[in-house]
């Protein structure tokens, strides 16, 4: 197993981070939309208060993964690339990190905004961003749902050009940020 990233396939912790912060993502998705079916009550604010834990996850985990990412080579992208294929490759992955530190930052913000302290799967409570605010809170909602759809956009064509990589240009920009089937030693 590659521990440390190198110049031609991620290493194991940034594997990791990467697909774990895709799970929950989608458990992000799925807490809204189900929350957002429901008539006000406990069942809705359980479901809210559980999105809120793991969009702090989300933005905790960036953060590492940032730090690991500044810390270590990055895979080169092949060189049989188009300028524009490698220009949307250079241009989503910055605009993805974005997404994904702006739609937590704008979820607490809002939850401050609407007076709701933000608590960390009830361990911890998070001070509040920003005062209460009826008029920033509306707003706020309108920014994080915009986002949300944003990075839902992103993410399609995201998963449109890794499966273009793999299947069509054949190349190893999928595998790479796979386990390794090959023995220690022999990966790319
Ligand atoms: C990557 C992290 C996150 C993602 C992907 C995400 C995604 C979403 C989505 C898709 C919705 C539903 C939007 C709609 O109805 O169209 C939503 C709503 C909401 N999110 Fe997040 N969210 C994240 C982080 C957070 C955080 C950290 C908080 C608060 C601390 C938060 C608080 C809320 C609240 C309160 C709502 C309901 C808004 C309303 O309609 O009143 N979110 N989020
Ligand atoms: C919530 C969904 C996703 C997010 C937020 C996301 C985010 C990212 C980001 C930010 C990078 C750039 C890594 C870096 O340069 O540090 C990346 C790389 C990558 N992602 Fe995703 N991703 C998601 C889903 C997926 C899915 C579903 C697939 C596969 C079908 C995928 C395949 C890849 C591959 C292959 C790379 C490596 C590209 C390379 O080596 O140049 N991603 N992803």
């Amino acid at each position: 197993m590659v521990i440390r990233n190198t110049t031609r396939r991620w290493g194991a912790p940034a594997q990791f981070l990467h697909w774990l912060i895709v799970l929950l993502v989608i458990a992000q998705f799925t807490l809204a939309l189900l929350a957002d079916d429901l008539p006000a009550g406990m069942r809705k604010l359980s479901l809210l208060s559980r999105h809120k834990s793991i969009g702090i996850t989300i933005l905790g985990l960036g953060l590492v993964r940032l730090g690991w990412r500044w810390a270590n080579p990055t895979p080169s992208l092949p060189a049989t690339l188009k300028p524009y294929e490698r220009g949307l490759a250079k241009a989503t992955h910055p605009l993805l990190y974005v997404l994904l530190f702006a739609l937590p930052l704008s979820g607490w913000m809002m939850s401050s905004a609407r007076g709701f302290p933000v608590s960390w799967f009830g361990f911890f409570q998070l001070p509040d961003l920003v005062s209460k605010d009826k008029s920033l809170y509306d707003t706020l909602v309108s920014v994080h749902e915009t986002l949300a759809w944003t990075l839902a956009g992103i993410v399609a064509l995201h998963v449109g050009a890794a499966l273009k990589h793999h299947f069509m240009l054949k190349d190893d920009v999928l595998r790479r940020m796979l386990p390794s089937t090959k023995p220690p030693g022999t990966e790319p």
